[in-house]
């Protein structure tokens, strides 16, 4: 007998989007198994089994990773309401034969490291909220960090309702002609607009956010909106964090 596993992960397997992500597309009636809608979630499935989104089957395919230099002005989902350019049309249309995703997200005005994967099962262990993979960022603020505003920061700061982990910020520079801060933060969670909001709680507004690094994965040598391909030992060091 094949093994069976739960339907979001098989779909995640075969690269149609991080679990979770799955779970929307299946409670959304997009999802057929053997012909029939299943819009619950607690489904099994196996290899035996064909399964369709949108009416289209989906397979296992081998999977790809990439790290891409984003711009600012370009947004990370994979459609925009607002006609916005995507970080998806950065992509050579070779490498969109694979169904990938970026593995969480950036702000519009965000750029820096954005990896892309169709591996669901690498995506969700990545972005899930328990596994405290470390995000580098520089961010520009307004004002002049001093050693409250850094120690509240490193502490923890409340952000509706809930206090951010630990995190490493120094800063770097201070410009007296802009009174503008420059900082270096590393923090091991990703919610959303987290560097941003962290800044603003101790009062020092981002005017400019780059992420240096994702994990163990930088720019480094990449152009502004050009991507590479991981090498097998960049994705196994992300598998064993
Ligand atoms: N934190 C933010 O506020 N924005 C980003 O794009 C990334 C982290």
């Amino acid at each position: 007998m094949p093994e069976e596993i739960r339907l979001q992960a098989y779909m995640a397997n075969c690269g149609v989007a991080s679990r979770r992500k799955c779970e929307e597309i299946i409670t959304s009636g997009r999802v057929k198994v053997n012909g029939i809608v299943v819009d619950k979630l607690g489904s099994k499935v196996s290899s035996k089994d064909v399964v369709t989104v949108d009416g289209r089957i989906i397979e296992k395919e081998e999977h790809v990773y990439y790290v891409l230099n984003k711009p600012r002005g370009y947004v990370t989902t994979l459609d925009d309401e607002f006609g916005r350019k995507k970080v998806i049309d950065l992509f050579a249309k070779e490498d969109l034969a694979y169904r990938i995703f970026p593995i969480g997200r950036l702000d519009y005005d965000t750029q820096g490291v954005l990896l892309f994967t169709n591996d669901g099962e690498l995506a969700n262990k990545l972005t899930s909220p328990h596994s405290n993979v470390e995000k580098e960022y520089l961010a520009r603020v307004e004002g002049k960090a001093g050693k409250e505003e850094l120690a509240k920061l490193v502490r923890g700061v409340v952000i509706n309702g809930y206090k951010t982990k630990p995190a490493e910020v120094e800063v770097i520079e201070y410009k007296k002609d802009t009174n503008t801060s420059l900082l270096r933060l590393i923090i091991t969670e990703g919610k959303y607009h987290q560097v941003k909001n962290m800044c603003e709680a101790v009062g020092l507004p981002v005017k400019r956010l780059t992420r240096l690094r994702f994990a163990t994965i930088s720019t480094e040598g990449i152009a502004k909106g050009e991507y590479r391909r991981l090498k097998i030992h960049e994705v196994k060091q992300l598998y064993n964090l």
